[in-house]
């Protein structure tokens, strides 16, 4: 290893676009560990300036022994599994990729109204079982000129609502941190709380963090909807209560739904919605894109040229402050 080449310690199989730019950029050497696991990565961190991080754990005792780390750029977004104080105590900083993801778990969003409302699973299977009368029970739904109810009015609600009103949707929003002019300039309509859009909801897709374990849609929420509606959740397990969904729907006081998250994943063998034909599930797969796991290759690396070069975006160090990067 050269003294003033800086070297990366890849921690686990990237994007090959990623790769190729690191290895465009002249001033780099770098080790590249395919698997993702602490064990894999652990026997090469003592010579890493920079380590590049999956979604492995990055513990005080790996910081400690990572004796030249001088900055560490995790693959994505999220970042419970890297020990902070223990970078900040050496003023080392930690860095995310930014929003790349949000147009990803939108798409799944309408992707997965779509296939509910098309009934695209149920018609699929009875395509391929000899059950072609199936055509004629009429019971796919349009989404043109349907009313969508969104919780949560961020990021990827924003996107979501965008790709909703391409589809002849109307859309309406509720997010308290979000003023109702800036939904209005988007032609989206302003709820005031949750209860509002419940009995009028078509659609209702929920896009607002965890609220660690508080259903935000119970019994008492689906009770209030129209027989007729559709849930959606691609945003975290749990903030529509999986169990009195499950029972909402098998006594039809509402029509469907699409889950790309559950409160436990993957959910038991026994999850009685895994046996709920009126559920589409993918398994929390919502941003997992070809093109998501590029861009995220790509903007890890991008991170660590960026702070050699010293133009790292701060916005994009999580601990700045702490690491006087501020
Ligand atoms: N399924 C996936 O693979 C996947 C991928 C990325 C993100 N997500 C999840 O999607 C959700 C939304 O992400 P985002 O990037 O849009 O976040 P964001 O922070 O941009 O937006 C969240 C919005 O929710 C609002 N909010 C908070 N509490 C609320 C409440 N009680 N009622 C209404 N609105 C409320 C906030 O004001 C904010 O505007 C998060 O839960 C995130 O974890 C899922």
């Amino acid at each position: 290893v050269d003294i003033d080449m800086p070297h990366v310690l890849i921690a686990g199989r990237i994007h090959s676009s990623g790769l190729a730019l690191l290895k465009a950029t002249p001033g780099f050497t770098f080790d590249l560990v395919d698997e993702v696991s602490a064990a894999a990565y652990l026997p090469l961190v003592d010579k890493a300036d920079a380590l590049l991080i999956r979604t492995q754990p990055l513990t005080a005792e790996v910081i400690a022994q990572a004796k030249h780390l001088k900055i560490v750029s995790r693959h994505g977004v999220g970042y419970d599994a890297v020990n902070v104080s223990a970078l900040n105590a050496r003023k080392i900083p930690l860095t995310i990729v930014g929003d790349v993801n949000s147009r990803s778990v939108a798409e799944q969003t309408l992707t997965l109204m779509l296939s509910t409302a098309r009934r695209v699973i149920a018609y699929d299977a009875a395509s391929r079982s000899g059950n072609w009368n199936e055509r004629n029970t009429f019971s796919a739904v349009e989404l043109d000129g349907k009313l969508l109810v969104l919780l949560g009015f961020g990021r990827i609600g924003k996107a979501v609502a965008k790709l909703a009103q391409a589809f002849g949707m109307r859309v309406a929003a509720h997010d308290p941190y979000v003023k109702a002019e800036a939904m209005k300039e988007l032609s989206v309509e302003h709820l005031a709380d949750i209860n509002s859009g419940l009995a009028r909801a078509d659609f209702l897709s929920v896009h607002i963090p965890s609220t660690n374990g508080e259903a935000l849609i119970g019994q008492v929420e689906l009770a209030a909807m129209k027989p007729s509606a559709i849930l959606i959740n691609t945003a975290r397990g749990g903030l529509i209560d999986e169990l009195a969904l499950d029972e909402a729907l098998r006594s039809g006081v509402v029509a469907g739904a699409g889950m790309d998250v559950f409160v436990i994943e993957p959910p038991r063998p026994d999850h009685p919605l895994l046996t709920n034909m009126k559920v589409t599930i993918s398994p929390h797969a919502a941003g997992l894109t070809k093109e998501c796991a590029e861009r995220m290759s790509v903007m890890s690396v991008q991170n660590i040229i960026d702070f050699y070069k010293g133009t790292l975006n701060p916005a994009l160090i999580v601990n700045a402050k702490d690491c006087g990067a501020e």
